[in-house]
């Protein structure tokens, strides 16, 4: 295992899944893990960060390029094929380390020919538009081979056509096809160079409508190797830009090099991410493998290059979701960013600002003030999803759903992202560069919304929708009070921060915003809003008005009332929707996010009451469910769960297909709460006014956990076993930094180390009830 993942053999049921757990990526571009000589049958995708387009009514999703990479093998007239061709091995592997892919096939041409085709290709980290591939063959008998390598430009899309007025071009040996986005009209290219290693070959140029190739033909002796270089480059621009002139220059500069002093530039950078991101756990080889692979997925998607891109919920896997970002990003990525990479944490908060305008223009429609965030978000932060996105498999009717409408919880995630951001690295410009005003804006969405019930004398959020997606419509969630609650604080918060230390922003910002009636009126909501308690006979939370009367039935049950594998358990006819079944962590999130609120005895009860309820219907769930198991002492269901989401997207068991719909992809949320698992739940590290407090519990086989962390700019590495946990803050750290392990307050000066025993102490000690 070490850092690689690998799979022999070739198995047609395997190509969607394999496109996913072999996935390269950037930040910039995504790269499913398909074979070169794939095409859209397969779900070859090289999808765009942040690029979307529309066709008609469809689904509003993001542009797939054309595929560079595009290579075939033809042998005595016959296309070699996994799919059609006799073979004798094929081998294809993903090297987390250096995010590198590669493939071994050799196929049985006519007679007792062998034709071995290899190939290594990665998306450079170092130059985001570039993608390499290194491919090399030989037979063992001499062969007529033609090589067809070039660019296909019939590309998968699930709701497209997206790409129109294809043209191609070929100049000084590199061609280039371009295409233009139906709906903004943007234009596409994609330029493709290649260096024959050894020999030179002549080549014809081979056009179709939407495709270039070069067509090789090569006279093979047996046992010699051919092998040759693809320079690919993937640039999008606006109407009047001239991407293709930096495609074909981009491809130029990078074959003036060469294909190791690329990858060597690529493995630099990944070798200083895995730096700042390893977690290294001794004694259990196994979890470290699925808590690698989940880094890695998080690394190929987090948009180092820009703060107008956050990630989308199936990451840079292809169109699914709409390419959306969700919730996901700041609730379950978010924290990995912000203790490894706070650089990158700060592009995706902001991407919230960039897209404040579509969140007000979301309020308004609904008749409310402030900030209504997109529950699907793209490029404008205008609403992907739809009034009806769910089909109905029994009627093939668009059924009517109330994410959009309902799930107003997402405005407190976007500005909870911001603040947590700011909290964690001290850094204010992100509220001057205008987190504050998202987080204010976000304030007075939450006051035009909520209800003051006079006969009660308090605020209540009613006809919302909770994360349990399967009982919509329902009044004071508990879950999304407390983020009511924590928004109104963040924005009184705000506030004070700015009058005192940026007095002249802090009056224009209430002066533009018209904002000084609203201060005095979220001070009185905070003070009045209701909060579901704790039944004082069971410590159970409600989950929302009247979720107790509900049809108490447990899973086996419901899911025997099943007449649809597909069916959706949720919305007006749902099978859940009349019981305690809920769809993923709710009351559950919420004693994660506020665990020092809620004690060890109400988080127990809970967590008991809700966990035989939950579903997972989400893959947002397990984390949650392993982080409250460790914080309450759970080990083996902490460990169970923490296993579950960290090997998502290796075993590929999620649900792939809705009826036609496919809806796979890779599962960013539940790679970040694996991290979450290991390092909030297992090291059990939380931020508790600017001191770095850890109470570890390690799940039983686990000799130690060493990792590093960021905070406030300072590095320290930690190191954790049974009984001890060792810190170490870097030589470059400026200031003293307060510790608290277990009990005890500690704190350490720039380029110390400090030991810390724990053992023994009971987990939660300390919290108020
Ligand atoms: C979950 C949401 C999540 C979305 C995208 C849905 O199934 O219920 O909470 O944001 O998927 O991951």
């Amino acid at each position: 295992m070490g850092w690689i993942v690998e799979e022999a053999g070739f198995d047609p049921e395997r190509v969607t899944t394999n496109g996913n757990k072999f996935m390269l990526g950037n930040g910039a571009i995504g790269y499913r893990g398909t074979l070169e000589e794939f095409t859209k049958d397969q779900l070859t995708a090289c999808t765009f960060a942040g690029l979307y387009d529309k066709v008609g009514d469809q689904w509003r999703e993001p542009i797939n390029a054309p595929n560079g990479l595009s290579t075939r093998f033809i042998v005595d007239g016959e296309q070699l094929s996994l799919f059609s061709s006799e073979y004798e091995s094929h081998h294809q592997s993903l090297n987390i380390e250096n995010a590198t892919f590669q493939r071994s096939t050799v196929y049985v041409a006519s007679g007792d020919n062998r034709i071995t085709v290899k190939s290594q290709r990665f998306v450079s980290m170092k130059h985001l538009d570039l993608i390499l591939m290194r491919v090399q063959f030989h037979s063992s008998e001499d062969c007529e081979v033609t090589v067809q390598t070039g660019i296909d430009g019939d590309v998968w899309d699930i709701n497209g056509p997206h790409l129109e007025n294809y043209e191609s071009l070929k100049r000084d040996g590199v061609i280039g096809l371009s295409a233009v986005t139906h709906e903004l009209h943007k234009t596409v290219c994609v330029a493709e160079g290649i260096v024959w290693e050894e020999n030179q070959f002549p080549e014809n140029d081979v056009r179709g409508a939407d495709t270039i190739y070069r067509s090789i033909p090569i006279s093979c002796k047996a046992g010699t190797t051919y092998s040759f270089v693809k320079y690919v480059a993937v640039i999008s621009g606006e109407q009047g830009d001239s991407p293709m002139e930096s495609a074909l220059s981009s491809v130029k500069a990078a074959m003036n090099t060469s294909y190791e002093y690329q990858l060597d530039r690529h493995e630099l950078l990944w070798k200083r991410r895995w730096e700042l991101t390893d977690v290294v756990i001794e004694g259990d080889k196994e979890a470290q493998f699925a808590l690698r692979y989940s880094i890695y997925q998080l690394q190929i998607i987090a948009p180092t290059h820009s703060e107008r891109v956050s990630i989308p919920a199936r990451g840079l896997s292809g169109q699914v979701y709409k390419g959306a970002v969700f919730w996901d990003t700041e609730m379950f990525m978010l924290p990995f960013f912000l203790y490894t990479q706070p650089d990158i944490a700060r592009n995706l908060v902001m991407y919230r600002v960039h897209t404040l305008e579509g969140a007000r223009r979301k309020a308004a429609e609904y008749g409310y003030r402030g900030a209504y965030y997109a529950w699907e978000s793209q490029d404008s932060g205008d609403d992907a999803c739809t009034l009806f996105n769910i089909t109905d498999v029994f009627t093939n009717r668009p059924m009517r759903t109330y994410f959009r409408d309902k799930q107003v919880h997402i405005s407190a995630d976007a500005a909870y992202g911001i603040w947590q951001y700011y909290e964690f690295t001290g850094d204010e410009t992100v509220l001057l560069d205008g987190g504050a005003e998202v987080i204010l804006e976000c304030a007075r969405f939450y006051y035009s919304y909520s209800y003051y019930k006079e006969e009660k004398r308090r605020y209540e959020v009613l006809d919302v929708t909770g994360p349990d997606e399967y009982h919509e419509r329902v009044n004071n969630n508990a879950f999304t009070n407390a983020l009511v609650k924590m928004t109104l604080e963040m924005a009184l918060k705000c506030l004070d921060i700015l009058k005192m230390n940026h007095r002249k922003a802090y009056d224009a910002l209430i002066e533009r915003l018209d904002f000084a009636e609203d201060q005095h009126n979220l001070s009185r909501m905070l003070q009045g809003l209701y909060m579901p308690q704790p039944d004082p006979l069971t410590s159970v939370i409600e989950q929302f008005d009247g979720y107790m009367r509900l049809e108490d039935v447990d899973q086996k049950t419901l899911k025997s009332r099943i007449l649809n594998k597909n069916e959706y358990l949720g919305g007006g006819n749902g099978l859940a929707t009349t019981t305690q079944i809920l769809k993923q962590a709710d009351v559950v999130l919420m004693l994660h996010l506020f665990k020092n609120l809620y004690s060890q005895e109400v988080k127990k009860a809970n967590w008991e009451y809700y966990e035989p309820r939950t579903e997972h219907g989400s893959s947002l769930s397990s984390c949650i469910y392993a982080l409250v198991a460790s914080d309450i002492g759970y080990a083996d269901w902490a460990y169970r769960y923490f296993m579950r989401t960290a090997t998502i997207d290796l075993t590929g068991e999620s649900k792939q297909y809705v009826g036609t719909l496919y809806i796979g992809g890779t599962h960013p949320a539940a790679n970040g709460g694996a991290w979450m698992a290991v390092i909030l739940g297992f090291a059990g590290i939380h931020m508790d006014q600017g001191r770095v407090c850890l109470n570890p519990s390690l799940p039983g086989g686990w000799d130690s956990i060493t990792f590093a962390i960021q905070i406030k700019g300072q590095r320290f590495r930690l190191s954790i076993n049974d009984i001890e946990a060792s810190i170490h803050s870097e030589i470059g750290n400026h200031s003293a930094q307060a510790f608290v392990i277990g009990t005890e307050e500690r704190t350490l000066e720039p380029g110390n180390g400090l030991s810390s025993r724990y053992i023994g102490k009971e987990r939660g000690d300390g919290l108020v009830g």
